[in-house]
């Protein structure tokens, strides 16, 4: 076990923000209601993209939540301190996200009717993501090379642990009525999806709305928003320069990464069936 995180229960947390007490007591004590939503990832999927979908939606593509709420607070982490002792008491109908694997997201997630919407993303740019995002923030271990970042991400000792258990753990929930998976590369691709999320949510957006929504959530747009692009914990968290949105789009993995990668997928019983050939193209 590494010194440069937070552990709790054999898994890894960063080491600003999070406690073994606060995560006990979200697991143990924390109460979904049946109206919440929640937003649900490995990080570096894609986790603030959906939020920011999301938020819109419920405002009905009118971006004033978004350009003056900071992200973190529209939807915060339970996990987090902060996120945790916002949530708890909060009334009426909430946002939630989180990154937790599912032996550690609070119980009575099970026992209650909140919606669930758990984005997937091909593992090899959520490697790349992580690779680039943890190099410019402090709350992660830091990392000599690529090779050795590599070996981390196929251990699992990165924030919150392995991709592999986190994806083969919250599959189990496929099916499921009150649970929606989707995968950043459908979100990429074409509107079915936000049509999907705008089902699932219960709402029913005008054509202009739907627009709006895509406009506010396009990659362009919220990279210049000060609420959603991180710039706001440049200097805390984030080093002066570092950016959450740095390309959105595929990223070339050395050769053997590649085949070491593919072998470990193909070899390893654990491997989740997702569902979407996309999600699980290793191709360059
Ligand atoms: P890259 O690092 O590959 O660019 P998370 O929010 O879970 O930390 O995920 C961050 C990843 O989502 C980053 O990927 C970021 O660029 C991408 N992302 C964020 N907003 C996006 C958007 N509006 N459209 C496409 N990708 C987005």
């Amino acid at each position: 076990m590494s010194d440069g995180y937070v552990w709790f229960e054999g898994v890894p947390f960063p080491t600003k923000g999070f406690t073994p007490e606060v995560l006990r007591e979200a697991r143990e004590s924390f109460v979904f209601k049946d109206e919440d939503v929640l937003i649900l990832t490995y990080p570096k999927s894609g986790t603030n993209w959906l939020i920011e979908i999301v938020c819109l939606v419920y405002s009905k593509g009118d971006p004033k939540w978004i350009q003056s709420v900071p992200i973190w607070e529209r939807s915060p982490w339970v996990e987090a301190e902060y996120g945790y002792n916002a949530l708890k008491d909060k009334e009426g109908p909430r946002l939630i996200s989180t990154h937790l694997p599912i032996q550690l997201i609070p119980k009575s997630l099970f026992n209650s009717k909140a919606k669930v919407i758990y984005l997937i993303r091909n593992p090899r740019d959520v490697l790349m993501s992580g690779y680039f995002f943890y190099g410019v923030s402090s709350f992660a271990e830091k990392f000599e090379s690529l090779e050795e970042y590599f070996e981390w991400f196929i251990k699992g000792n990165l924030p919150y642990g392995s991709w592999f258990d986190h994806t083969h753990g919250w599959m189990t929930m496929r099916g499921k009525e009150n649970f929606l998976i989707l995968s950043y590369e459908e979100l990429k691709q074409d509107t079915r999806s936000i049509i999907e999320i705008c089902q699932f949510l219960g709402k029913k957006l005008e054509p202009e709305e739907l627009n709006s929504v895509l406009k506010n959530s396009s990659f362009q747009v919220m990279k210049e928003n000060k609420m959603s692009n991180y710039s706001l914990l440049q200097g805390q968290c984030l080093s002066k320069n570092g950016i959450l949105l740095r390309k959105g789009k595929r990223q070339a993995l050395p050769s053997k990464c590649i085949r070491i990668f593919r072998g470990h997928h193909d070899d390893n019983s654990r491997a989740p069936t997702i569902g979407t050939r996309e999600c699980l193209s290793f191709s360059t």
